[in-house]
């Protein structure tokens, strides 16, 4: 079997990379570990930055999108009570809209028109440097497709990164001493608008999927165990969290889904390695506070959906040569935003009576502050 590029990964980076080389005439082929019953089982974020809406438009996937998406022009935060909305269409005349990872993973797959393997076991890289090749396993047999090139859109724990010597990769990191424990609920959301919490035990997020479903999360710590928190303990601590008319307001109901994801920065640097081209996750992660991770996603993608395009069209290299610049660029804002928020709205256990007094000092300059506001608003709302 022969393509041009090899996507490693149907999550929303290599879906959507795929989408956007089948509009363009590339030949590409999706490989993919899991199931895609599995892949659209996933609960993940929810909040898309215009760009990202603006790529659902080229993608011509926008329909569903803007039905059912919910246009959100500010969010609140909370701190020990005091609550302060960010207007974000006054600050920086952009908004975000709600429409779940899993809805544009949806999207993707009905729309796909190129060849994607499901269930595609023992996935390897072979020599990007020169001739690459990725070979899998299906059904007790081996299968192999020769490529030009080969994009890892694997996710954290895919193949591709780990396929990279180790002296070829340098990567950053910070692990943070706590997680998110997030409930999925078919319960109206107790706000119009997102909601942010920090409290003295610990941060908390009321999210949301629809007018009928809501997502909400409580920060708790690394070690702990899902199994120690039954529905009724879950909204009795989430409460308590937020501000006392919210938590008034809040309606309850049995768990949809209920998991622990653990927070973490990591960057992975260069993205490229001669053939091989790392996007998505499997090149960084940010912590959720922010609601990057999957509009960082999209962005790589894009960029190196343009670069391949201008390849095979152009016959230039100029896009495919700065991809891992240019994309690293957007990257690291996005993880100093992501890192920022996780630092103001969480608490750390080690933060002392002098870290959690610089913590309020933040939060009531951001709150005093229009210029800080319309940083937070146009960091949030995605760099242009
Ligand atoms: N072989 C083939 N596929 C693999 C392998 C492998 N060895 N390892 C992982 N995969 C698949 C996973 O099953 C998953 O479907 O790669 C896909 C990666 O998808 P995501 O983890 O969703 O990553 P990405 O597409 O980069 O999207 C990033 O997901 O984690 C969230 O917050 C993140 O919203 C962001 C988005
Ligand atoms: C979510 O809805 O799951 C969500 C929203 C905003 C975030 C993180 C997660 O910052």
């Amino acid at each position: 079997m022969r393509t041009n590029v090899a996507i490693v990964g149907a999550g929303p980076a290599g879906l959507m990379l795929g989408r956007l080389l089948d509009l363009a005439g590339v030949d590409n082929v999706i490989l993919e570990r899991k199931s895609a019953d599995y892949v659209l089982g996933r609960i993940r974020a929810g909040v898309l930055e215009q760009g990202s809406v603006d790529l659902m438009e080229r993608a011509q996937l926008a329909g569903r999108l803007h039905a059912e998406g919910l246009v959100h022009d500010g969010t609140l935060l909370s701190f020990d009570g005091d609550s302060h909305r960010i207007d974000f269409k006054a600050l920086v005349g952009r908004s975000v809209t709600v429409y779940g990872q899993t809805e544009v993973t949806r999207d993707l797959m009905e729309a796909r028109t190129g060849t994607t393997i499901y269930e595609a076991d023992e996935v390897q890289l072979h020599d990007f440097d020169n001739s690459p090749s990725v070979t899998w396993r299906k059904d007790g047999v081996t299968h192999r497709l020769d490529c030009d090139y080969i994009t890892g859109c694997d996710g954290y724990h895919g193949v591709s990164r780990a396929s990279v010597p180790a002296t070829a990769l340098t990567t950053f990191e910070r692990v943070y001493p706590f997680g998110w424990l997030g409930m999925l609920v078919d319960k109206p959301p107790v706000d119009h608008e997102l909601i942010y919490a920090h409290h003295e035990r610990g941060f908390a997020l009321c999210s949301q999927r629809s007018p009928t479903r809501s997502r909400y999360y409580v920060q708790v710590p690394t070690s702990e165990k899902l199994e120690n928190w039954s529905d009724e303990q879950f909204w009795d601590e989430l409460r308590r969290r937020l501000p006392a008319r919210t938590a008034e307001a809040l309606q309850t109901g049995p768990a949809l889904e209920k998991s622990i994801a653990p927070l973490r920065s990591f960057v992975a640097e260069p993205l490229r390695f001669g053939r091989l081209f790392l996007a998505g996750d499997a090149a960084h992660i940010v912590p959720p506070t922010g609601a990057k991770g999957l509009n960082l996603a999209l962005s790589d993608v894009a960029m190196l959906a343009d670069a391949l395009i201008e390849h095979y069209g152009e016959r230039s290299d100029a896009g495919l040569d700065a991809y891992s610049v240019n994309a690293l660029d957007r990257i690291w804002k996005a993880e100093r935003f992501s890192w920022w928020m996780t630092s103001l709205m969480h608490v750390f256990p080690d933060a002392g009576a002098f870290g959690r007094r610089i913590q309020r000092a933040e939060f009531d300059y951001l709150t005093g502050s229009l210029p800080a506001q319309q940083s937070l608003a146009e960091n949030y709302t995605g760099l242009l």
